[in-house]
């Protein structure tokens, strides 16, 4: 009995001595049977009152709702159930707050239930505990930082990467586009290649034919005395000669022009002067061209050589596509600022259609390729030299009617 006396006070000396841990024991009435110290310092707290052993554990509690939610689990203990429910106690004066709660029957001899017992656990966190799991959870909100920086870091890089693989998608479309289109160009320039080689070989085969034959008949009529036919067939031979030069001329030219080697040297001169030579020079001109000039000399600072290509083209073009019977309106005006040159034929006129075009160079219009001779190339002479001269032209024209282009060369 010492021995069982010295284990019960022992016990009781445990159970007082634990920490957080609430015990007390209750009969079928829920009066107290026994208690621990920290379980009647717990009902001070919350109740402010003084527990005694026999009085009623619910005579203590003064919330009704409590009342209830204690007697349901001490009924259910006195039904011979074991549980535990984890519960919280909203009570201000209490630091803790969530108690684990274990129930259980207390039987006699005879299996007998006669009460219950109830262990409480205050298992609401320490302060000491508090601050570890909050220096735990900065720890952890760290790394989550520095996680969230590396994969806004990873995530930038690859927007970047995209980014960059955007931009160098569009440059390969863009010189995958330029490609095409020096090829299309590449194209373009063989085309143009063998038509100029067709066209060069034709246009000089043609004037070859007239002086070759041309020199035949020379010679017969030399040797006939024949002097009419003789002067006729050398006619012949030195017209055939100048288109031959003017071709040579319009190819060597348009070369250099296209590759930027023809530059303006510019002089002053009388341009009204130059283009009367040139008129009354020239045989075929003369005869055809009728010219409005100025009283006045008209001094330009221009290039004179390339003034008088441009002069050159638009009349061999208009004698060229007029027929039979050419005529021609050569027209110069000049202010302080412009010199402004019109020449005007009733020839077969230009397909509206065709008009910007044919400034490009071999560009012919269909219609008259085969029919009338021609390089392609003197508009173009003409277009370039005015953009060395930094001066304009327009062309008017109607088909059967004729053709009006106006080129202005600033002084
Ligand atoms: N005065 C004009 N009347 C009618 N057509 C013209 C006239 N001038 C130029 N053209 C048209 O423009 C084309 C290009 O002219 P051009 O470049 O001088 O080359 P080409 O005279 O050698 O054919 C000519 O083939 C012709 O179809
Ligand atoms: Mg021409």
């Amino acid at each position: 009995m010492v021995e069982k006396m010295k284990n019960t006070s022992v016990l009781s000396h445990i159970l007082d001595s634990h920490p957080n841990l609430i015990v007390f024991a209750l009969d079928d009435n829920y009066n107290y049977i026994s208690f621990n110290q920290l379980h009647s310092k717990i009902m001070k707290n919350i109740w402010g009152v003084d527990i005694e052993l026999n009085n009623s554990i619910i005579g203590y509690i003064q919330i009704d709702s409590d009342k209830e939610k204690a007697k349901k689990n001490f009924d259910r203990a006195l039904a011979g159930e074991s549980f535990t429910t984890v519960e919280q106690y909203r009570v201000k004066s209490l630091e803790s707050s969530l108690f684990k709660e274990t129930y259980y029957p207390l039987k006699d001899e005879n299996n007998k239930i006669y009460g219950l017992g109830v262990m409480i656990e205050d298992v609401t966190l320490s302060h000491s505990n508090k601050e570890e799991l909050s220096l735990i959870i900065k720890q952890l909100e760290n790394q989550v930082d520095k996680r969230t920086q590396e994969l806004e870091k990873i995530n930038s890089d690859l927007q970047e990467e995209n980014t960059k693989r955007i931009e160098s998608q569009i440059e390969l479309n863009i010189v995958k586009s330029q490609i095409e289109k020096a090829l299309a160009n590449e194209m373009e320039l063989n085309k143009l290649k063998t038509k100029f080689i067709s066209m060069v070989s034709h246009e000089f085969r043609t004037p070859l034919t007239i002086i070759q034959s041309a020199t035949f008949l020379l010679e017969k009529s030399y040797e006939r005395s024949d002097e009419e036919k003789f002067f006729k067939n050398l006619d012949k031979i030195s017209k055939s000669i100048d288109t031959m030069t003017d071709l040579m001329e319009n190819v060597l030219n348009i070369g250099k022009l296209e590759h930027g080697e023809i530059k303006a040297s510019k002089k002053v001169f009388d341009i009204r002067q130059e283009v009367k030579n040139l008129v009354e020079n020239h045989k075929s001109y003369s005869k055809v061209v009728k010219m409005q000039l100025p009283e006045e000399n008209v001094f330009v600072d221009s290039d004179k050589v390339l003034c008088s290509q441009i002069v050159n083209n638009l009349l061999s073009n208009s004698i060229k596509y007029s027929n039979e019977k050419p005529k021609i309106k050569l027209k110069m005006i000049a202010d302080g600022y412009s010199c402004i040159i019109t020449v005007k034929d009733k020839g077969i006129g230009i397909a509206k259609e065709n008009i910007n075009n044919l400034t490009e160079a071999f560009k012919r219009e269909d219609k008259i390729s085969s029919l009338v001779q021609g390089t392609g190339l003197g508009l173009s002479i003409i277009k370039h030299n005015l953009e060395l001269l930094g001066g304009s032209m327009n062309i008017e024209s109607e088909l059967e009617k004729g053709t009006k282009v106006t080129i202005k060369i600033p002084r």
